[in-house]
């Protein structure tokens, strides 16, 4: 009898969780050994989970309060004050804390983590971050029982930032997240990059980063985490409900209501390079897609 491949006989979406769900337990390639958690999105191609340079990591950016441009950030953050900088954790929890960024990098140790980033404007890189989970951060505070969600705000200072004296956005600049989204360790807390301190253009000193959700979702600059009952309204629900929903997860089939978001350009690769294939929770779907087991996530867009 004529051997059939696996992949002949698996449809290739499920094909290629396979092959991601092999590498996150340790036997393929490029998986981290010291983490318990692939950090490196193992669903693509070798070509595909290249990482991008600094230089673009660098100076491609989307941080509204330096302007709309993509290089405004790089150009207009270089004197942005970073230090001192505190960070109050409060809302629905026993003991509210402010915490210094010293103290921060004293007792969470920040490692390396691989990530995909997928804009939803329909743009990708791969960045060596340096960071911990959202988890241990929280584990600060004692959570109450009607802390159901997380909502961070990054800094307000129009002094600093010249975009936030205008009303692109409803500033402070601000997320949100379920709290089983939160706590997943993939919710990365975000001190640098290339093993570097993080530039001032991707969210010096410290941003959030979530994998598989589109990138608006991974608020920079942060300076508030709040534990709230209810769901809260993010700045870009806020300002277009229609395009911009509270889940935000990077979904291939639920397109934006102005593009599609079936594919996407791989920031670094050359202008002719086709556009690849996005993944459903960016690659993420083995260590995530329980989070929205039953969901319809076309209504929770
Ligand atoms: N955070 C703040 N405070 N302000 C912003 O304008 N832009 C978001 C997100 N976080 C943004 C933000 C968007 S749209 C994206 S795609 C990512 O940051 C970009 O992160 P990067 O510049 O580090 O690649």
């Amino acid at each position: 009898m004529k051997k059939i491949r696996y992949s002949e006989i698996t449809p290739e979406k499920i094909y290629i969780n396979r092959r991601s769900f092999i590498k996150s337990i340790g036997i393929g390639a490029g998986s981290i050994a010291v983490t318990s958690l692939p950090f490196t999105n193992s669903a693509l191609s070798k070509e595909d989970d290249k990482h991008t340079s600094f230089k673009d990591i660098t100076t491609y950016n989307n941080y509204y309060e330096f302007g709309t441009s993509k290089s405004d950030p790089y150009i207009k953050s270089q004197n942005f004050k970073t230090n001192p900088w505190n960070i109050s954790i409060e809302g629905e929890v026993d003991n509210p804390i402010k915490i210094s960024m010293e103290e921060i990098s004293e007792t969470l140790v920040s490692e390396e983590r691989v990530l995909r980033l997928r804009c939803v404007e329909g743009w990708s890189m791969v960045i060596p971050w340096m960071g911990f989970s959202l988890s241990k951060l929280l584990s600060k505070v004692t959570l109450t029982s009607k802390a159901k969600f997380v909502k961070f705000e990054s800094v307000y200072d129009p002094d600093q930032m010249k975009g936030q004296r205008y009303p692109v956005l409803n500033w402070p600049y601000k997320e949100g997240l379920r709290i089983d989204e939160a706590m997943h360790p993939l919710t990365t807390v975000v001190t640098g990059l290339y093993n570097k301190k993080l530039p001032n253009q991707n969210g010096a000193p410290l941003r959030i980063f979530v994998p598989w959700k589109y990138g608006f979702k991974s608020a920079k600059a942060i300076v508030k985490i709040e534990l709230v009952e209810k769901m809260p309204t993010s700045s870009w629900m806020w300002a277009s409900p229609r395009e911009y929903g509270f889940y935000s997860n990077v979904n291939p089939n639920v397109n934006h209501p102005r593009w599609s978001q079936a594919t996407e350009r791989v920031i670094g690769n050359n202008i002719f390079a086709p556009r690849v294939k996005t993944l459903m929770f960016n690659g993420y779907g083995e260590e995530v897609a329980n989070l929205y087991a039953g969901m319809d996530l076309k209504k929770f867009f």
